[in-house]
């Protein structure tokens, strides 16, 4: 990379020039690689809070402005006018395809929603109550052990068709995941619905009844896919990149992937909103939680408020807000206590000096599980939702990733803070706390 300027370190009266890489948008950088091999010292950032682990052009988000765009387009427009399974094909190829690549692409994915048969018997291996991202997380990882024909990560080709599989089947095992916790029989992929029109139908139609498909709830599944398939650097497209830097498979990297997403402040927060929501119950609770959220000594957090990147509203909350009142109103839900709930918990927290100063506003979690809810899902295929649609993000991520000149091992340092050398016998500490 190209750079005019540097920034300039001393440790120990001497100087360190460190060369800044300008961003197309958003925040320069400062290269740091040599500066161990120059300087013996490492730099120090638990939770990454300043640092760059990459160069990528797939998703700009800026945090003070409320900005999220995939490769360049405003989510906000996405949302309006695309539909997932192009937005996943402008994720990984990086522009929006013309009809008729759209078309060609559309079918390539359509060959891939089938799973192989004997993959069924996996799921007789979970116990009825097992949380489907249990599910999700082991059937996606032996997905390597099925399709060996698409494991070669130095062959395109094989890249491709791995991506294809992914996106194909994560809703298909998604589907078949909720099925098998509720005792229903699996119902098989219908290559003539939309992509979300047929994740509904599978988890929706039964074998005994037809199932209609309602186009408001479809549009809506669309564009719950579209907000959730890429997010920059988060926690779980890290662990597929940091995965994917040792040359494992493609699909052992998206099962880490999600069970990196799985944790209360990633991906399980939507989970854990909805369930903070039906526990305060009525807006007369509100104080009571706002209350306990502020104090240091109480663990509760309000789930789906906050983020690492926005210090603004999260543009997918607006779009979701919207959503979630159209998806209610289409099913006739007049006042629903939850909606009520986190809509005056929102007016409250946003006036609040606390959630003001520390910059706290609802995130793409806050909104989405009361639209999953009215729409039938159980709280715990949230997160199996958002999972589906990151797939599109991780597999963007891991083609970057791997097609990157200097990309190498992902292996980080640390500050070692732990004992000197000490002969073997001496004891250290008189309690032996064991
Ligand atoms: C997602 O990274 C991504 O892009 C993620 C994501 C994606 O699309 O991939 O956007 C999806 O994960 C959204 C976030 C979902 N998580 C939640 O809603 C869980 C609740 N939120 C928090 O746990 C928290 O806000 C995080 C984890 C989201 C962000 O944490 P940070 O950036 O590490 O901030 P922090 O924990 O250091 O908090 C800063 C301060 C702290 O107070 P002080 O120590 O400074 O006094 O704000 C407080 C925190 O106590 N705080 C909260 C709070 N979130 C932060 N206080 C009350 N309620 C909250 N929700």
């Amino acid at each position: 990379m190209k750079n005019k300027n540097f920034a300039k370190l001393s440790i120990n009266n001497k100087t360190y020039n460190l060369p800044i890489y300008k961003a197309s948008e958003g925040n320069d950088v400062i290269d740091i690689a040599k500066l161990f091999a120059e300087s013996g010292h490492f730099t120090y950032d638990p939770g990454f809070t300043s640092t760059a682990s990459c160069q990528s052009k797939i998703t700009y988000i800026d945090g003070d402005k409320g900005i999220l765009r995939y490769r360049g387009y405003d989510i906000e427009e996405l949302a309006k006018n695309s539909d997932f399974i192009e937005v996943t094909n402008l994720l990984i190829y990086g522009d929006l395809p013309n009809k008729k690549q759209l078309s060609k692409y559309y079918k390539l994915i359509s060959n891939h929603t089938m799973v192989h048969e004997q993959l069924l018997k996996f799921f007789n291996g979970f116990r009825r109550d097992a949380h489907p991202m249990a599910m999700m997380v082991g059937v996606m990882g032996a997905l390597s052990s099925f399709y060996q024909d698409s494991l070669d990560i130095n062959d395109p080709h094989q890249r491709m068709t791995a991506s294809r599989r992914i996106i194909a089947k994560a809703s298909s095992i998604g589907a078949m995941a909720y099925k098998y916790s509720i005792g229903q029989p699996f119902v098989q992929p219908n290559n003539k619905l939309s992509y979300s029109e047929n994740f509904l139908n599978m988890c929706f139609s039964v074998p005994a009844e037809e199932y209609k498909i309602s186009k408001v709830i479809a549009n809506a599944m669309d564009v719950i896919f579209i907000l959730h398939a890429d997010h920059e650097q988060n926690a779980s497209t890290s662990t597929v990149r940091l995965a994917g830097s040792s040359g494992a498979n493609p699909f052992a990297c998206i099962a880490a992937g999600v069970a990196s997403l799985w944790g209360p402040a990633h991906g399980g927060a939507n989970q854990a909103a909805l369930e903070m929501l039906k526990t305060i119950g009525h807006k007369k609770n509100i104080s009571k939680y706002i209350k306990k959220a502020k104090d240091k000594n109480d663990t509760f957090r309000l789930m789906g408020f906050g983020h690492r990147v926005y210090k603004n509203y999260d543009p997918r909350a607006k779009i979701l807000k919207q959503t979630c009142k159209k998806v209610l109103n289409h099913i006739g839900i007049k006042n629903d206590p939850v909606l009520e709930v986190a809509i005056e918990l929102e007016k409250i927290a946003l006036k609040d000096k606390y959630f003001i100063d520390k910059k706290l506003y609802p995130n793409v979690d806050f909104y989405s599980g009361i639209i999953l809810r009215a729409i039938g899902f159980p709280p715990e295929m949230f997160t199996v939702i958002f999972a589906i649609a990151r797939s599109a993000g991780w597999t963007a991520h891991w083609h970057e990733m791997i097609e990157d000149p200097v990309q190498k091992i992902g292996r980080p340092r640390q500050l070692y803070s732990g004992n000197k050398k000490t002969k073997y016998g001496v004891r250290r500490s008189t309690k032996n706390t064991r």
